[in-house]
């Protein structure tokens, strides 16, 4: 036996625990609206195994269109693959800070959800490609070898924000990082739309209504929050707020619209492949937005995204790119962005 002295022998209470500490023991609640999102979670829950895979001929696709397709998907998982981690991190501060029992509920819904978008990019990617992984795939066609090369610089730009990321969490606010979060979800929710009535493969329909939704689900989990949060917003709070809206602008423009080059890291004849494969997936009925449709979606989702923040007096930074007049905002570097999809 230890001869440490056990405080329970010299004192009738234990003393205080150290803060922060992994677990709450208290159940409050004060928004009535997540108990809602959450039961909304529960009953809309898919499966992406249970889609109507049968129905999908593979075979019926040239290998161009089948890697053209598998490449939006891996672009897609660049985002949504991370997200699982990026919220169980943010789950776990939600456990830590002892967070309300509603908002720990939802960030937990919130993971579960982009865990089942990564399901669903792996089981496409692997359908269409016949193989489980995009980057050690040998690709078939000349536009597929110029895909996979994308996809492979694609990849590592984003391995780059997690130690950034991780760095984050703990230093922010759950409110700063909500903000960058909404920003990820308003796009998320209109593109997901746009995939959802332009594609005309039965499995991949059903798979963007479903994305769609979740996405809907998480941007009103995000409004509640900053309902709740924003009134009482210190300035420096806000100005961590106006830098993040600009650096998820650089970052989730790479999905949502195309990659902004001084930001990204990426070869020359990027974009021009990227154009390239995207125009063959469309043509094989897979509906990618065009050019115009993701800008004029983007610059929607940042008009909207602006109009809540004014509500808070939150200033907005300067998005040139898509028209819109702010504060400028000039030293984002990969290791700021918490922004997740
Ligand atoms: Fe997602
Ligand atoms: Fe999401």
């Amino acid at each position: 036996m230890s001869n440490k002295k056990k405080f329970a022998e010299t004192m009738e209470f234990p003393p205080e625990i150290e803060q922060p500490n992994v677990y709450p023991l208290s159940w409050n609640r004060e928004s009535d609206k997540l108990q809602e999102i959450w039961e909304a979670h529960l009953r809309e829950y898919w499966q992406p195994e249970k889609l109507p895979w049968d129905t999908f001929d593979v075979e019926s696709y040239s290998w161009e269109e089948r890697e053209s397709i598998a490449y939006w998907w891996t672009l897609l998982s660049v985002f949504d693959a991370s997200a699982p981690p990026v919220f169980a991190e943010a789950l776990i501060k939600t456990y830590e800070i002892h967070e309300e029992d509603l908002v720990r509920k939802c960030f937990f819904s919130v993971t579960s959800d982009e865990q089942n978008h990564e399901i669903m990019c792996g089981l496409a990617i692997t359908k269409l490609l016949d193989h489980p992984d995009p980057i050690t795939y040998e690709p078939k066609t000349e536009i597929g070898r110029r895909l996979q090369k994308n996809a492979k610089w694609l990849y590592f730009n984003g391995a780059r924000y997690w130690e950034g990321y991780k760095k984050a969490v703990p230093k922010y606010d759950i409110a700063v990082l909500f903000s960058s979060f909404l920003m990820g979800e308003i796009a998320a929710a209109t593109i997901f739309k746009q995939m959802y009535e332009n594609s005309r493969e039965p499995v991949f329909k059903e798979a963007f209504k479903s994305i769609g939704r979740d996405e809907g689900r998480h941007m009103a989990i995000c409004m509640a929050v900053m309902e709740r949060d924003y009134p009482g917003l210190s300035d420096e709070h806000k100005a961590t707020v106006t830098k993040q809206i600009r650096a998820g602008y650089l970052f989730l423009s790479a999905v949502l619209f195309e990659p902004p080059m001084d930001f990204w890291d990426l070869p020359e004849d990027f974009i021009a492949n990227q154009r390239e494969g995207e125009e063959i997936a469309r043509e094989a009925g897979f509906g990618i937005p065009t050019y115009d449709e993701k800008l004029a979606n983007w610059k929607g989702a940042i008009l909207n995204l602006k109009g809540v923040l004014d509500r808070y007096n939150i200033p907005f930074p300067a998005i040139p790119e898509v028209g819109i007049s702010g504060e400028e905002i000039s030293d984002v570097e990969m290791d700021d962005i918490i922004p997740v999809f």
